[in-house]
């Protein structure tokens, strides 16, 4: 079996760490195209070194730029070297321009396309994202879903007949990374962060947070005025929208850190009192580490995290003491249990691409085969 992986952004190369880890073992071939819509080293090179993860076979370099373009750009390129390859599978990852893009190409030229990561919805629609993926899962031919619930709302729109439920891959790795650096000090932590007091891990990236100009201020200033040092390892958006609207970062509690590498991340997820974000897998990280999270935005992808108090949701933070007690709030003592899955993910949705591939057996060029 030829399976062809389609990554292009930093938390698609955690989940392809899982799965090369799992093709590793089988006698199949793994081919990895990496669009270039992430081309920093810290947001890409990296997590390569760090993971282990194979070099990408096939570069495509497409850059940044709008998301039409982007998408379209991953589009051009990807069509002639999937042609090419005409792999058993092409498998996508989460809800990026990328994921969308690989996931088109693939079915466009007949070739079974499958989705890592399927049936997640936060029913904003503001959110690229949730474009990305409400049109990827309707267009793949095998939806492998990370949870229950994810499984349960594919039955709701009707595709039923192309999931199945593999568990979350990002468990895997974040499982794996988490036993390797356990008790060693966090490294990378911003100036003015000593680990051995309370400090606290805050991302900030969304498209929604950081675009607007009033409402990225108004984030900054909640987190400035925390009681607590704020470790905000700063990915490039939010450096650039700042920057274009005149916004200070540096300023009350927050230390501005770079991009972290995976295993330095799962460190200072370790080593902090609790975590702000409204990265979909850093409040799965902190689920799973047990630290409280708050993630600044309406919804979540991942409602399981919500139980027992583990994540809350804060869509407009303000700089006062109840964002501040909401963000201290102790650890719940409610059990977290493993509604994302015990760690095998990546090996069952290898297995679940074997056991489909016969399925296709015939599927000619511009022909879609169903499950
Ligand atoms: C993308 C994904 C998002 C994911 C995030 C993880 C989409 C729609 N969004 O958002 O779901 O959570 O990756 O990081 O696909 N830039 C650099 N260097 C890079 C990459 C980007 O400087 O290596 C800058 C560019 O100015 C670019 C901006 O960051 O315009 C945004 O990058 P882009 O890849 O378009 O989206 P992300 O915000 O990273």
């Amino acid at each position: 079996m030829r399976v062809v992986s389609i990554v292009g952004a930093r938390p698609q190369l955690v989940k392809l760490a899982a799965v090369a880890d799992a093709f590793a073992g089988t006698g199949h071939e793994h081919v990895i195209v990496h669009t270039g819509q992430h081309y920093d080293a810290n947001l890409s090179d990296v997590f390569f070194e760090g993971l282990g993860i194979p070099e990408p076979d096939v570069r495509l370099g497409v850059g940044s730029g709008t998301h039409g373009v982007q998408t379209g750009a991953v589009l051009a390129k990807l069509d002639p070297v999937l042609k090419e390859l005409r792999p058993d599978w092409v498998l996508v990852y989460g809800d990026t321009n990328s994921t969308v893009a690989g996931a088109l190409s693939a079915v466009k030229q007949g070739i079974p396309t499958a989705h890592l990561e399927a049936g997640l919805r936060s029913y904003d629609r503001r959110m690229p994202e949730e474009h990305n993926r409400v049109l990827t899962d309707h267009c793949a031919d095998l939806l492998l879903a990370p949870t229950p619930a994810a499984v349960a709302l594919l039955e709701g729109e009707g595709l039923a007949a192309r999931t199945v439920l593999v568990g979350d891959v990002m468990v895997d790795v974040c499982l794996r990374v988490a036993e390797r650096v356990r008790g060693t000090a966090p490294r990378g932590l911003p100036d003015g962060i000593d680990p051995a007091r309370p400090y606290l891990l805050a991302t900030v990236h969304r498209a929604e947070n950081t675009d607007d100009p009033a409402r990225l201020a108004a984030l900054v200033d909640a987190l400035a005025s925390l009681p607590v040092p704020v470790a905000l390892p700063a990915h490039p958006r939010l450096l650039a929208r700042a920057r274009e609207f005149g916004i200070e970062l540096r300023r009350g509690a927050i230390r501005l850190g770079e991009p972290l590498p995976y295993a330095a991340l799962v460190a200072e997820v370790l080593g902090a009192a609790a975590v702000v974000t409204d990265s979909g897998g850093l409040q799965k990280e902190a689920y799973l580490l047990g630290r409280p999270c708050t993630t600044l935005r309406s919804t979540t992808e991942w409602p399981e995290s919500l139980a027992g108090g583990w994540n809350v949701l804060v869509e407009q933070p303000a700089a006062d003491a109840v964002f501040a007690a909401t963000v201290l709030r102790p650890a719940p003592s409610a059990e977290r249990g493993t509604p994302f899955g015990e760690g095998r993910a990546a090996e069952r949705a290898v297995r679940t691409l074997e056991e489909h591939v016969d399925t296709r057996a015939g599927a000619e060029p511009g022909m879609v085969v169903r499950a």
